[in-house]
């Protein structure tokens, strides 16, 4: 069992159940609640099924899926917390992926101004992304992650045996934050991973702490997002992007799969900008296509995908904001592009898409 330590809580790397007992064991709380969805309840909950001091748990569940993320899911869970006579000096262990870890963290931080909370994040990018950072929340208005508050769990117990039952979508989608991780903060790491093709050989108990470390360090550095933390936004700003329009259409696009093809974007932005080497790009983008095989971007949707970046507060004027990499292991926040880059970043992936034959 790997153990990293936050400021003020520990993130525990491996079989959870352990460590999981012990933590509870040796806190005194009233009541102790599980929240889960379908999926979590019939997947990740009966893996919890050593943990004694769980037998007189209560469970609290709600809808998966992002659609669910929402002030009403809150209102019901608060609803269920108090039915329960739940006090503040009660747990909720928020079993499952950044959904639950969100939104379970923020009905916690905010039932009778805090009750305490762990993470047991069981999706992949949950793990190595969500779970950690004390970004906490709920989508509203079709805005995601627009109310929310920062707030620290008292544990966070990351078990890789969860991801056994996840899709090979959902691990492919939480492994471009590994990748993210990497081509920000670790060169080394970055070169590891771009010999490795078939995800399926990878071994997450190995992957995982070192990404986790990137991400405690920028966030220990920066825990409200004055400057370094905006390095984690690499191939977020178009990423984000793709990823909405997408969601109104047939096929939507999972995080990761966005934030891959973001990636590449933002990589050529990169290049543009005199930041990244032309070698170093085509590596990047060659891996990101071979592992996420995305399809081209449609020149209809352009608009709407300068439109979303432009209504991001952050952007003055016609200059979208943009975090660059290079050489890869080196981020740069606060960096511009005008439209008619951000227009050829689309045509460089298209172009590399053409050039594979995919798409
Ligand atoms: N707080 C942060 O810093 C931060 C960072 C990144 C992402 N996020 C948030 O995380 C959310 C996305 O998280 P996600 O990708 O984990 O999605 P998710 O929570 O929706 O989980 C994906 C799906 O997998 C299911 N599932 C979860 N664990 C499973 C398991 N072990 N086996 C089988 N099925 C399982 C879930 O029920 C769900 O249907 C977004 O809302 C995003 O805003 C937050
Ligand atoms: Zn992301």
């Amino acid at each position: 069992m790997d153990v990293l330590q936050l400021q003020d809580y520990p993130i525990f790397i491996g079989p959870c159940e352990e460590a999981l007992s012990h933590f509870l064991g040796s806190h005194p709380y009233g009541e102790v609640f599980v929240l889960v969805d379908e999926n979590t309840e019939a997947c990740c909950l009966p893996r919890l099924s050593g943990v004694g001091e769980l037998a007189k748990a209560v469970i609290l569940r709600i809808q998966a899926g992002e659609t669910f993320k929402n002030l009403d899911t809150c209102s019901g869970i608060w609803r269920q917390l108090l039915d329960a006579g739940a006090g503040r000096r009660g747990l909720l262990i928020n079993l499952g992926g950044g959904v639950i870890g969100d939104m379970g963290g923020f009905c916690a931080a905010t039932y009778k101004r805090g009750m305490d909370f762990v993470q047991v994040p069981t999706t992949l990018l949950s793990q190595v992304d969500a779970s950690i950072g004390g970004k906490l929340g709920v989508d509203f208005h079709e805005v995601k992650n627009s109310i929310g508050v920062f707030a620290n769990p008292r544990a966070v117990f990351i078990d890789p045996g969860f991801l056994d039952t996840l899709s090979f979508r959902e691990v492919r989608s939480g492994y471009a934050e590994i990748v993210k991780h990497a081509l920000i903060a670790d060169a080394g790491l970055w070169n590891a991973l771009k010999t490795k093709q078939e995800l399926a050989a990878l071994s997450w108990i190995e992957l995982i702490p070192p990404s986790l470390q990137i991400k405690k360090r920028i966030v220990v550095a920066d825990p409200f997002e004055k400057g370094l933390r905006k390095t984690l936004n690499f191939g977020h700003t178009i990423g984000h992007a793709i990823e909405a329009v997408s969601l109104q259409a047939a096929g939507p696009l999972l995080h990761g799969e966005a934030i891959a093809a973001g990636m590449i974007c933002e990589a050529w932005l990169s290049f543009s900008a005199g930041l990244l080497d032309r070698l170093d790009l085509e590596a990047i983008s060659t891996y990101l296509i071979q592992v996420y095989q995305p399809q081209p971007l449609s020149a209809s949707n352009y608009p709407a995908y300068l439109q979303l970046m432009r209504n991001d507060k952050k952007n003055e004027a016609d200059e979208i904001n943009f975090t660059f990499i290079g050489p890869p292991g080196t981020a740069h926040v606060n960096q511009k592009a005008g439209e008619a880059e951000i227009r050829a970043s689309f045509a460089y992936l298209n172009g590399r898409l053409g050039d594979q034959g995919l798409g």
